[in-house]
Parts: structure tokens; sequence; C-alpha cells
């Protein structure tokens, strides 16, 4: 039975589940038209629900970032994981050859000989193949490899036992925060010249690349043809949030998921706290001045954030709110907002219809 917004206690997490549908067509029917792979970073959602709605209109694959919650979809029943994420040491192993033994059929993207072991070793455990990418930084200089360093570790997997080389993967984590379209398409481009440049110095020396791997929601929605990937993996478009707005990939009637939280205090004339802190709107950004959008209300600014308190200013001319007034955040960055959250309730015309668990809440081993 529907039931009030108004009725729900704050602070919560309101995701609408018309807009999420709406996204997750959209995306798929972007990559489609791309002649591409859709394998979705489910770490934005950490609901297998959600995951079943991904494949069910035709995502090739899911992806996950920690063994955590590659147990989580595996319990769901996807056994064809990508682990976008080096393994690293024997822990790791152990856990992912039990995965493993449990049907976990995974690909898992490495940048070095230490990730490489530890899949070896898992892999030898169970006495089953693994498929492996390997990362290649295209310039957002967190994980992956260059040049000669990339063919030297793709040989070594194929002279692995039971490790098979599948292809190259990257990140273009660089793209996020960026709002000029032209500077994203360059990122684009030059990722896809870094790609291409390393398959083809692959397949000069005998290695095939069967999948070439790409990720992220600004990136999904900047993509034109011709591209050398095979596959693309953005997490966030299913509920954007407002860096996905900030990017131009989204306005701000596509962001799915709210924090509704009330105003709590008015200790100044243009200062209003609300019971939505840190802990649940996360410390990423700020974007334009702002630790998220305060719905309907552009002149309201959250300039500072303790844990369970924001800190509104409000220019002058813009409404005022009382004590009680009930508003609703769109954050900057949704995946850690979900990441705290025990449940998210699901919203449709305005009325909560829905409870849902977030599964992979927490999962970070
Ligand atoms: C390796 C990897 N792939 C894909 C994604 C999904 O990208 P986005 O969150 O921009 O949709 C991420 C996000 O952090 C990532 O780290």
């Amino acid at each position: 039975m529907p039931y009030s917004l108004d009725s729900v206690d704050t602070p919560f997490v309101a995701m609408d589940l018309d807009v999420v549908e709406r996204n997750l067509q959209a995306m798929q029917a972007r990559i489609d038209a791309l002649g591409l792979k859709l394998r979705p970073h489910t770490k934005t959602h950490k609901q297998p629900w959600l995951a079943a709605r991904q494949m069910a209109i035709g995502a090739h694959g899911l992806t996950v970032a920690k063994l955590g919650e590659a147990e989580v979809m595996l319990e769901a029943g996807f056994n064809e994981l990508l682990i976008a994420y080096p393994l690293v040491g024997e822990a790791k192993a152990v856990r992912l050859a039990a995965l493993m033994a449990r049907g976990l059929k995974p690909v898992v993207a490495i940048d070095s000989r230490e990730a490489l072991e530890t899949l070896a070793r898992a892999a030898a455990i169970v006495d089953q193949p693994i498929r492996v990418l390997i990362e290649v930084d295209t310039g957002f200089h967190r994980c992956g490899l260059r040049g000669p360093a990339v063919i030297e570790l793709a040989r070594a997997v194929r002279q692995a036992p039971r490790l098979l080389f599948a292809g190259l993967m990257s990140y273009s984590g660089h793209i996020s925060g960026q709002g000029d379209p032209a500077k994203i398409q360059q990122i684009i481009r030059e990722e896809d010249e870094i790609l291409w440049q390393h398959a083809q110095d692959l397949q000069a020396c005998g290695v095939p690349v069967e999948i070439i791997s790409i990720g992220g929601t600004v990136l999904a929605h900047y993509l034109a043809s011709p591209t050398h990937a095979t596959e693309v993996r953005p997490g966030i478009y299913v509920f954007n949030d407002l860096g996905i707005v900030h990017s131009g990939a989204c306005r701000l009637d596509d962001c799915a998921a709210r924090v509704w939280s009330t105003v709590v205090s008015r200790p100044a004339p243009d200062r209003a706290i609300l019971d939505a802190g840190s802990k649940m709107l996360a410390f990423d950004g700020p974007i334009e001045g702002s630790y998220g959008y305060v719905v309907d209300y552009p002149g309201w600014h959250i300039r500072r954030l303790s844990e369970e308190h924001a800190i509104v200013e409000i220019d002058a001319g813009a409404p005022r709110p009382d004590i009680g007034q009930r508003v609703a955040v769109i954050p900057n960055h949704i995946c850690p907002v979900i990441n705290l959250q025990d449940r998210v309730v699901g919203v449709r015309a305005g009325q909560v219809v829905s409870t849902h668990a977030i599964l992979g809440r927490g999962l970070t081993r």
C-alpha cells in the first residue's frame, strides 16, 4: 500500500523507481546503438534486484570492485562477474577460490605480478581457469600500467597455468569533474588511442585482445562511434548525481536518488541546519560551493558538513526555511551515499511503494 514520503522519519534516501527505470533503459539503448556491450558497475547501487533489472534489459554482465560485493551478487545468482579491482594476497586468493567453488566465473583486472600470483593461487586451489584483464593507465594515474610493462604482464598471464589473458581495462576517472564537453571528448579520444596502441602491440606479439573494457557514466554518455572498446562499465547512471549533472551528461530531473532531511535549527537569518551530515551526504565535492543540491532551493548552499549536520548558507532574497521544513538534497556523488544506507525507499509519483536493503553496503573487503 503506497504511503506518503512525509511519514518517513528523516534523514533517509528515496529513489524514484520510474527515473531509475528510465535511466537504465536510456543507457542500455545508448550502448546498444554504439554496438557495444554494457557491463554495469554494481558498486553504485549494491542491490541485486537492480542488477537483475540491468541484466533483464540487456546488460552483458556485471562489474564489482570487491570480493564482498561479488559474494552478494553470486548469492543472487549472478555467476559471471568482472572484478575490476586488483586482488592481492593469500586471503584474497582463498576467498576468490571459495567463491569459484560456489560457481563464480570471474574476469579479474590486474596490474602487477603480485595480483597475477594471487589469481594463479586461487585458480590452483579450485583447479579452474580465471580470465584476466590488464589495467592500462589512460591518464587518471590511479591503477594501471603503460607500455612494455603491459606486454610483459600479458605474457606472464599467458604463461601462468589456468590464467587466460582476455584483454585490457581502463578507467579514465579524470573525466569526472569536467564540465567542458570538448575536454571530455578529448579524454575519451586519448583513452581510445592509448588502449588501441596497446592492443595492437599485444597483437603484434601474438597476444590476441578480445576485451577492451572502458568505464564510467560520463564517458558512456559522451562516447561516440568509432571506438575500439568492446564494453562499457558505467555505475552511477542508475541514479545519476550532481557530478553527472555538472558534466552535462544528465539533467537534475534524471537524478533518481535524493536525501530527504529536516531543517532542525535556524541559528542566523542566513543559516539553516539540516539533519543530514557527512554520514548521509558523504564528503565528495564541493560542486559549485555546495555539498549537494537542495531541490527547489537554488539559493541554498550546503557550505559545510559535520557528521550529523549540513550547514546551509541562504542567499539574500532566497526563501527562508522554517524549523521542521523537509527538503530533498541531490548528492554530489551518489555511490558513497548509498553505501552509507542500510535500506532506501522506492518512490513512484511521490508515494513510497517499497523498501530496499542495500545488501552490498559496507562490503569494502
Ligand atoms: C574501475 C571502475 N569502473 C567503472 C566505474 C564506474 O564509473 P562511474 O561511477 O563513473 O559510473 C568505476 C567508478 O569508480 C570504476 O572505478
